[in-house]
């Protein structure tokens, strides 16, 4: 395949290409990157998932049971978990999020309780197949009985786990207490990333920070919406000291802390510095009930109050609550999302195309800078509406390479994100897209992986209209999780990440930015899907490919225009050994050669590429 490459007449790309999509899905808030180790730490629980004393047990021959005293911690935290005993050595024990990844470092910890206690509590972690204490510290009791009473520690063990199978306990002399304590709000912290309080689990984000993500979408998908009234992701819930964060039912059936809130999103952008793309709940629940229009005003307010506390002074009410939670400086946010896949330009009886305008309307007269998203992969809509657009892409991978040109008519100017794309399922002989009633794959497959780069390369082509794309879901805690394929596995062993297949493919295209796409002489494609262009930051040219289905190695000819005889180019080649393998915990098929190639005296870069291979070749420039 001949690809003459011209050094003029492309388009600049938006500087956003590849970013993050995050939701509380799979364990992958709590129990993922938000790095809590501690389950049910405070006994959250709604009419969903009414409280539970689970993972929790007694130590000592206690009696454990929840309590909604009187004088609750606060008014989001109201259960508490009593333990009662009136004698002996007692207390709580809890498995973490199945499993702690102990090490030989400083754990920051944290309980209240009420209750009169003269004594200590002797907080610990233990391997509980080898029955080896690991460390532990004690904690003078400051409990009069009369308040609720924090107590702060640090645990360093002096003994690394040798495995995942430890327990978090604290227990206290029974006898000098009046027959019970209430506890609540059980916390322990590892190390986190950039040493943040309330912060993130380190290996999680180095496995983001390797794909290098120039975006960040929060807080969903479905979690953002609800299922039904009242419950949907409430941004002033998850902010302010976690005594003050209520419980979340989510959509994802287990119990959201709230921990991983608003300010920690925007630090985590901060961090892996990520353009934050905020979604703001548009008035669907996702069992049906929808807010009506003659009621929306409320939540309009409220998602311009949210605006504000992002990025008011302080002179202005939630800017000066943002300030009084220790956040003088405000944080810009240049995209707004209303909804998830409400499709709100549809025509369904519902999905009124005037809810967006509202929302739209409403953010722009205060914030015209802010490109408002519809959650619709309606084109046509968010073009009328001058707005952008989500595009949602769950399917099999011919399809996905189908859809290579897909972008190719869209309006030039215009702003489509492609917020979630994953192929879940593979080719069928009649074709076509997904069938949700079927089984999706439980990892990433390698066709799929290169059929996303096919389509990714499609979207890269039109970077003047495709601002992004993120695959979804992010991240599958392996103990516990509610869809599969996805893009990082983990479980409580910080050492096994699993990075799948389209981890690194996405990791090598997001690593070569093209800043200006460059024009190509009479392209052809299938077998051979690539993207051509310039990065400014590596002051390089760029071509991407992906091969798809070719029954032979194909043999390139690629001339830079520009570029002389006798230069070298960088080719980089992902390939993997069969269609459908995937990496499992402990394994990467994910093959990467690194190979020097140089111009011939026509200025041609000659190599091969085999079937199934994505591949990109930087050529200094
Ligand atoms: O990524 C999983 C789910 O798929 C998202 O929550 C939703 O937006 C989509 O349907």
């Amino acid at each position: 395949l001949d690809v003459k490459v011209g050094n003029a007449g492309g388009n600049s790309t938006s500087g956003l290409q590849y970013g993050v999509m995050f939701e509380d899905i799979n364990q992958s808030g709590d129990g993922g990157i938000y790095a809590e180790l501690i389950r049910n730490r405070a006994f959250q629980g709604s009419k969903v998932h009414p409280s539970v004393i689970d993972p929790w047990t007694a130590v000592g021959g206690a009696q454990l049971s929840l309590q909604t005293l009187s004088q609750p911690l606060s008014v989001a935290l109201p259960t508490s978990l009593k333990v009662a005993a009136s004698s002996g050595r007692v207390g709580i024990a809890n498995p973490g999020y199945w499993g702690f990844d102990i090490k030989m470092k400083s754990y920051n910890g944290s309980f209240w309780v009420k209750g009169a206690y003269n004594g200590a509590f002797t907080v610990s972690l233990s391997n509980y197949l080898s029955n080896q204490t690991l460390g532990t510290v004690n904690v003078t009791s400051k409990s009069t009985g009369n308040d609720w009473t924090e107590h702060s520690y640090i645990l360093t063990p002096n003994i690394a786990a040798p495995n995942v199978n430890n327990t978090f306990s604290i227990t206290y002399d029974a006898s000098s207490t009046n027959g019970s304590l209430n506890f609540n709000l059980i916390s322990l912290f590892p190390p986190t990333y950039n040493n943040r309080p309330n912060g993130m689990r380190i290996d999680l984000m180095e496995a983001l920070a390797g794909l290098h993500p120039s975006f960040l979408r929060f807080p969903g998908g479905n979690n953002l919406e609800g299922d039904d009234p009242p419950y949907y992701l409430k941004w002033n819930e998850t902010i302010g000291p976690l005594k003050d964060r209520y419980g979340y039912p989510g959509t994802w059936s287990y119990e959201n802390t709230n921990g991983l809130g608003l300010v920690e999103y925007l630090h985590w952008c901060d961090d892996l510095n990520m353009e934050p793309v905020l979604a703001v709940w548009a008035g669907f629940y996702l069992n049906g009930p929808v807010i009506p229009a003659d009621q929306l005003q409320p939540y309009i307010d409220d998602a311009l109050n949210e605006l504000e506390f992002i990025m008011g002074s302080t002179e202005t009410k939630y800017g000066a609550l943002r300030a009084s939670l220790g956040y003088p400086d405000p944080w810009t946010i240049k995209y707004v999302e209303v909804g998830n896949e409400d499709n709100l330009g549809g025509g369904g009886s519902s999905y009124e195309s005037y809810r967006f305008q509202i929302f739209k309307d409403a953010i722009n007269s205060k914030y015209p800078d802010i490109l408002v998203m519809a959650s619709t992969a309606d084109y046509n809509f968010a073009e009328t509406e001058n707005a952008g657009e989500d595009y949602h892409e769950y399917t099999r991978p011919d399809y996905f390479v189908g859809q290579f040109g897909f972008f190719d008519n869209f309006t030039r100017g215009f702003k489509t994100m492609i917020g979630e794309y994953a192929a879940v399922q593979p080719n069928i002989p009649q074709g076509g897209g997904v069938d949700w009633n079927a089984t999706r794959w439980a990892f990433p497959m390698w066709i799929g992986t290169v059929a996303e780069a096919v389509f990714l390369i499609g979207a890269e082509r039109n970077a003047d209209k495709i601002f992004g794309a993120a695959y979804a879901p992010t991240f599958q805690n392996l103990n516990s999780y509610q869809w599969t394929p996805d893009l990082i596995s983990y479980s409580a062993d910080t050492s096994s990440d699993v990075l799948s297949t389209s981890y690194h493919m996405i990791q090598l295209l997001s690593a070569h930015r093209i800043s200006q796409t460059l024009p190509m002489s009479t392209p052809e494609f299938d077998p051979v899907y690539y993207v051509a262009g310039y990065s400014n930051s590596s002051n390089s040219y760029l071509l991407k490919t992906a091969v798809y289905n070719s029954t032979e190695t194909v043999h390139m000819s690629v001339t830079f225009e520009g570029v002389s005889d006798g230069a070298e180019g960088l080719l980089t080649i992902l390939s993997a050994p069969n269609g459908v393998s995937y990496n499992d915990a402990g394994s990467n098929v994910v093959t990467t050669r690194n190979i020097t190639v140089t111009a011939d005296s026509g200025g041609c870069f000659a190599f091969e590429l085999p079937d199934l291979s994505i591949s990109v070749l930087e050529v200094n420039g």
